[in-house]
């Protein structure tokens, strides 16, 4: 007879579009040992959220008041029995008490190829200008955990893809997408079994 395992549960952290999001939702749906048991948003108008409740996700609104003090986030975190906290697209600083709760237990994508092109700043748009500006011929992304420090966690994954001399931002950040949905969930995935 199969052992029953004990189901894992999934924070996700999304402020904008949440492509990334709905990606790791279709990607876990079928699998009932994982769950997404709360998805936290800095953005009441973000269409995460409303993605989020169409799902039955629950949602739980984070404010600047959080950031100060996060005890009753973290508490609303250890209440669903959150194993892993998975950043998609979340665009505040977690605060350290946050970090110093759930040690690499903290996931984050970032759309270009760390350590360069990260920290203070380095989020959507701007990362790519920067990439294209310094004539880079390559580009990628980086799944790492997070510690105190801004895009400077333990490296997990990178993966590569082209900078063409003509390219847009905006062509840029559509070909990170594709590499982000394609990886971000097996990460997630493969991490989750490596915990216990
Ligand atoms: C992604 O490019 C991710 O790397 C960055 O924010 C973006 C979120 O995109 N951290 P989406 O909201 O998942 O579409």
């Amino acid at each position: 007879m199969r052992t029953p395992s004990k189901v894992k549960t999934l924070a996700l952290f999304a402020s904008g579009t949440g492509s990334n999001v709905r990606c790791i939702h279709a990607h876990f749906s079928p699998d009932p040992d994982v769950e997404i048991g709360i998805l936290v948003c800095n953005r009441p108008d973000a269409a995460v959220v409303s993605f989020a409740r169409d799902q039955n996700i629950p949602v739980r609104l984070m404010t600047r008041e959080d950031l100060h003090d996060p005890s009753r986030l973290i508490a609303d975190l250890q209440a669903a029995k959150v194993d892993l906290v998975i950043l998609a697209g979340f665009l505040w600083k977690i605060p350290g008490e946050m970090v110093a709760v759930f040690p690499d237990r903290i996931l984050n994508i970032h759309p270009a190829l760390l350590p360069r092109y990260g920290g203070k700043g380095m989020y959507g748009k701007h990362v790519h200008e920067a990439v294209i500006a310094a004539g880079e011929t390559e580009s990628g992304i980086t799944i790492h955990l997070v510690n105190d420090h801004y895009d400077e966690g333990a490296i997990l994954f990178q993966a590569r893809c082209p900078v063409h001399p003509d390219d847009t931002p905006e062509q840029l950040a559509e070909r990170i997408h594709q590499l982000e949905h394609q990886h971000y969930p097996n990460i997630i995935e493969h991490y989750l079994s490596s915990i216990s």
